[in-house]
Protein backbone atom coordinates (compact mmCIF):
# COMPACT_ATOMS: atom_id res chain seq x y z
CA UNK A 1 0.00 0.00 0.00
CA UNK A 2 1.06 3.32 -0.76
CA UNK A 3 0.60 5.59 2.43
CA UNK A 4 0.57 9.55 2.71
CA UNK A 5 1.68 10.60 5.64
CA UNK A 6 1.11 14.32 6.41
CA UNK A 7 2.76 15.93 9.65
CA UNK A 8 6.18 13.79 9.83
CA UNK A 9 7.19 14.61 13.51
CA UNK A 10 7.00 12.21 16.47
CA UNK A 11 3.82 10.12 15.51
CA UNK A 12 3.93 10.26 11.54
CA UNK A 13 7.80 10.02 11.72
CA UNK A 14 7.27 6.62 13.92
CA UNK A 15 4.64 5.52 11.82
CA UNK A 16 6.66 6.21 8.47
CA UNK A 17 9.49 4.12 9.92
CA UNK A 18 7.20 1.01 10.76
CA UNK A 19 5.51 1.43 7.83
CA UNK A 20 8.52 1.00 5.51
CA UNK A 21 9.75 -1.37 7.31
CA UNK A 22 6.45 -3.68 7.30
CA UNK A 23 6.98 -3.51 3.49
CA UNK A 24 4.65 0.03 2.04
CA UNK A 25 5.45 2.86 0.41
CA UNK A 26 5.91 6.42 2.31
CA UNK A 27 4.69 9.32 0.53
CA UNK A 28 5.04 12.90 2.66
CA UNK A 29 3.40 15.40 2.32
CA UNK A 30 4.75 18.67 3.32
CA UNK A 31 4.48 22.25 3.72
CA UNK A 32 7.41 23.22 2.32
CA UNK A 33 8.84 20.17 0.27
CA UNK A 34 12.00 21.82 -0.36
CA UNK A 35 12.76 21.95 3.30
CA UNK A 36 16.47 20.75 3.32
CA UNK A 37 15.91 18.96 7.00
CA UNK A 38 12.40 16.91 5.94
CA UNK A 39 14.35 15.80 2.59
CA UNK A 40 17.52 14.04 4.64
CA UNK A 41 15.05 12.80 6.98
CA UNK A 42 12.72 11.32 3.80
CA UNK A 43 15.78 10.18 2.44
CA UNK A 44 16.92 7.87 5.55
CA UNK A 45 13.25 6.15 5.72
CA UNK A 46 13.05 5.93 1.99
CA UNK A 47 10.29 8.07 1.35
CA UNK A 48 9.10 10.48 -1.12
CA UNK A 49 8.11 14.16 -0.44
CA UNK A 50 5.44 16.13 -2.44
CA UNK A 51 3.31 19.05 -1.63
CA UNK A 52 -0.14 17.97 0.67
CA UNK A 53 -2.21 18.07 -2.44
CA UNK A 54 -0.13 15.55 -4.98
CA UNK A 55 0.83 12.98 -1.88
CA UNK A 56 -2.85 12.99 -0.51
CA UNK A 57 -3.98 12.48 -4.14
CA UNK A 58 -1.02 9.46 -4.58
CA UNK A 59 -1.76 8.06 -1.22
CA UNK A 60 -4.13 4.79 -1.04
CA UNK A 61 -4.13 5.91 2.82
CA UNK A 62 -3.25 9.30 4.19
CA UNK A 63 -2.39 9.56 7.74
CA UNK A 64 -2.92 13.39 9.30
CA UNK A 65 -0.37 13.57 11.96
CA UNK A 66 -0.14 17.99 12.43
CA UNK A 67 -1.07 20.04 15.56
CA UNK A 68 -5.45 19.03 16.16
CA UNK A 69 -5.95 22.83 15.67
CA UNK A 70 -5.03 22.43 11.24
CA UNK A 71 -7.01 19.62 10.60
CA UNK A 72 -10.45 21.84 9.34
CA UNK A 73 -8.53 24.27 7.61
CA UNK A 74 -6.86 21.30 5.67
CA UNK A 75 -9.96 18.98 5.18
CA UNK A 76 -11.56 22.51 3.83
CA UNK A 77 -8.26 23.19 1.65
CA UNK A 78 -8.21 19.82 0.42
CA UNK A 79 -11.71 19.43 -0.58
CA UNK A 80 -12.53 17.05 -3.20
CA UNK A 81 -8.88 14.85 -3.03
CA UNK A 82 -10.34 13.37 -0.01
CA UNK A 83 -13.39 11.77 -0.74
CA UNK A 84 -13.75 8.45 -0.21
CA UNK A 85 -9.87 8.57 0.76
CA UNK A 86 -8.95 6.34 3.52
CA UNK A 87 -7.58 9.01 6.04
CA UNK A 88 -6.42 7.73 9.56
CA UNK A 89 -6.97 11.04 11.90
CA UNK A 90 -3.94 10.67 14.63
CA UNK A 91 -4.70 14.37 15.96
CA UNK A 92 -5.65 15.34 19.36
CA UNK A 93 -7.02 19.08 20.91
CA UNK A 94 -8.45 20.36 17.36
CA UNK A 95 -11.44 21.74 19.87
CA UNK A 96 -12.82 22.00 23.16
CA UNK A 97 -13.25 18.41 25.22
CA UNK A 98 -16.20 16.82 23.86
CA UNK A 99 -15.83 17.60 20.50
CA UNK A 100 -14.08 16.31 17.15
CA UNK A 101 -13.65 18.99 15.13
CA UNK A 102 -11.29 18.10 12.95
CA UNK A 103 -12.91 14.63 12.29
CA UNK A 104 -15.92 15.90 11.54
CA UNK A 105 -14.09 18.44 8.54
CA UNK A 106 -12.74 15.24 7.08
CA UNK A 107 -15.69 13.36 7.36
CA UNK A 108 -17.88 16.46 5.78
CA UNK A 109 -14.92 16.39 2.91
CA UNK A 110 -16.28 12.72 1.96
CA UNK A 111 -12.99 11.34 3.89
CA UNK A 112 -13.15 7.91 4.99
CA UNK A 113 -12.00 8.57 8.18
CA UNK A 114 -10.80 6.83 10.73
CA UNK A 115 -9.89 8.53 14.72
CA UNK A 116 -6.85 6.10 15.68
CA UNK A 117 -3.20 6.30 16.89
CA UNK A 118 -4.58 9.46 19.06
CA UNK A 119 -4.84 7.85 22.09
CA UNK A 120 -0.91 6.56 23.48
CA UNK A 121 2.16 8.26 23.29
CA UNK A 122 4.45 8.14 20.27
CA UNK A 123 7.33 5.50 22.14
CA UNK A 124 4.33 3.24 22.00
CA UNK A 125 4.28 3.47 18.16
CA UNK A 126 7.72 2.72 18.50
CA UNK A 127 7.56 -0.09 20.45
CA UNK A 128 4.13 -1.17 21.65
CA UNK A 129 5.67 -3.93 23.38
CA UNK A 130 5.83 -4.72 27.33
CA UNK A 131 7.02 -7.90 28.59
CA UNK A 132 5.35 -10.91 26.22
CA UNK A 133 2.36 -8.41 25.66
CA UNK A 134 1.46 -6.49 23.41
CA UNK A 135 -0.70 -3.19 23.48
CA UNK A 136 -4.04 -2.71 22.04
CA UNK A 137 -4.93 0.36 19.74
CA UNK A 138 -8.40 2.02 19.72
CA UNK A 139 -10.00 3.11 16.97
CA UNK A 140 -13.57 5.03 16.27
CA UNK A 141 -15.33 6.33 13.10
CA UNK A 142 -15.80 5.66 9.25
CA UNK A 143 -16.99 2.59 7.39
CA UNK A 144 -16.10 -1.39 7.95
CA UNK A 145 -14.21 -1.38 5.35
CA UNK A 146 -11.91 1.60 6.25
CA UNK A 147 -11.59 -0.03 9.82
CA UNK A 148 -10.29 -3.33 8.75
CA UNK A 149 -7.40 -1.68 7.02
CA UNK A 150 -6.79 0.48 9.85
CA UNK A 151 -6.96 -2.71 11.57
CA UNK A 152 -3.73 -4.24 9.64
CA UNK A 153 -2.32 -1.03 9.44
CA UNK A 154 -1.99 -1.32 13.27
CA UNK A 155 -1.28 -5.15 14.00
CA UNK A 156 1.81 -4.22 11.34
CA UNK A 157 3.56 -1.80 13.49
CA UNK A 158 3.08 -5.21 16.48
CA UNK A 159 0.05 -3.73 18.26
CA UNK A 160 -2.13 -6.78 19.72
CA UNK A 161 -5.27 -5.51 17.68
CA UNK A 162 -7.02 -2.33 16.68
CA UNK A 163 -10.18 -2.00 19.12
CA UNK A 164 -13.76 -0.76 17.46
CA UNK A 165 -15.24 1.86 19.98
CA UNK A 166 -18.35 2.08 17.11
CA UNK A 167 -18.79 4.99 14.31
CA UNK A 168 -18.60 8.58 14.43
CA UNK A 169 -20.46 9.44 17.25
CA UNK A 170 -17.79 7.64 19.26
CA UNK A 171 -15.10 9.92 18.11
CA UNK A 172 -15.35 12.23 20.89
CA UNK A 173 -14.68 9.70 23.29
CA UNK A 174 -11.49 8.59 21.94
CA UNK A 175 -10.34 12.23 22.03
CA UNK A 176 -11.55 12.32 25.46
CA UNK A 177 -9.80 9.07 25.92
CA UNK A 178 -6.48 10.49 24.87
CA UNK A 179 -6.38 12.78 27.83
CA UNK A 180 -6.61 9.92 30.03
CA UNK A 181 -3.00 8.64 28.97
CA UNK A 182 -2.05 11.80 28.82
CA UNK A 183 -3.32 12.64 32.35
CA UNK A 184 -1.25 9.16 33.71
CA UNK A 185 1.90 9.94 31.83
CA UNK A 186 2.52 13.41 32.86
CA UNK A 187 -0.05 15.25 35.31
CA UNK A 188 0.19 11.87 37.79
CA UNK A 189 4.07 11.30 36.86
CA UNK A 190 3.82 7.67 35.96
CA UNK A 191 6.00 8.70 32.77
CA UNK A 192 5.23 7.89 28.90
CA UNK A 193 6.12 4.23 29.17
CA UNK A 194 2.55 3.31 29.74
CA UNK A 195 0.01 1.98 27.72
CA UNK A 196 -3.70 0.50 27.42
CA UNK A 197 -4.87 -3.14 27.03
CA UNK A 198 -8.55 -4.31 27.20
CA UNK A 199 -8.95 -7.57 29.26
CA UNK A 200 -11.76 -10.03 28.28
CA UNK A 201 -13.55 -13.16 29.72
N1 LIG B 1 3.36 13.17 20.64
C1 LIG B 1 2.54 12.17 21.02
O1 LIG B 1 2.96 11.28 21.79
C2 LIG B 1 1.13 12.12 20.49
C3 LIG B 1 0.34 11.02 20.85
C4 LIG B 1 -0.94 10.88 20.31
C5 LIG B 1 -1.43 11.87 19.46
N2 LIG B 1 -0.65 12.97 19.17
C6 LIG B 1 -1.22 13.98 18.27
O2 LIG B 1 -0.60 13.77 17.00
C7 LIG B 1 -0.42 15.03 16.34
C8 LIG B 1 1.07 15.18 16.02
O3 LIG B 1 1.82 15.15 17.21
P1 LIG B 1 3.41 15.08 17.16
O4 LIG B 1 3.87 14.94 18.57
O5 LIG B 1 3.82 14.09 16.13
O6 LIG B 1 3.75 16.57 16.64
P2 LIG B 1 5.12 17.13 16.03
O7 LIG B 1 6.25 16.22 16.36
O8 LIG B 1 5.19 18.56 16.45
O9 LIG B 1 4.88 17.05 14.46
C9 LIG B 1 3.86 17.81 13.85
C10 LIG B 1 4.03 17.74 12.36
O10 LIG B 1 2.96 18.49 11.77
C11 LIG B 1 3.49 19.32 10.73
N3 LIG B 1 2.64 20.51 10.63
C12 LIG B 1 2.48 21.48 11.55
N4 LIG B 1 1.59 22.40 11.11
C13 LIG B 1 1.20 21.99 9.87
C14 LIG B 1 0.32 22.51 8.90
N5 LIG B 1 -0.37 23.66 9.11
N6 LIG B 1 0.15 21.83 7.74
C15 LIG B 1 0.84 20.67 7.53
N7 LIG B 1 1.71 20.12 8.41
C16 LIG B 1 1.88 20.78 9.57
C17 LIG B 1 4.92 19.62 11.15
O11 LIG B 1 5.67 19.83 9.97
P3 LIG B 1 6.56 21.13 9.68
O12 LIG B 1 6.42 22.06 10.87
O13 LIG B 1 7.94 20.59 9.49
O14 LIG B 1 5.96 21.67 8.43
C18 LIG B 1 5.33 18.32 11.84
O15 LIG B 1 5.86 17.41 10.90
C19 LIG B 1 -0.97 16.10 17.31
O16 LIG B 1 -2.29 16.39 16.93
C20 LIG B 1 -0.92 15.43 18.66
O17 LIG B 1 -1.90 15.93 19.54
C21 LIG B 1 0.62 13.10 19.66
Amino acid sequence: MTITIIGAGNIGGRLAEKWKAAGHSILIGARNPSDEETLKWAAGSDARVLSIADAVQQGDAVLIATPGKVVAEMATRLGEALRGKLVMDATNMAGPPGTSLGFDALRNAGADAVKVFNCTGWENLADPRYGNELADMFMAGGSQEAKANVRELVKAIGFSDAIDMGGDDKVHLLEAFALVWIDLAIMQKMGRGIAFKLMRR
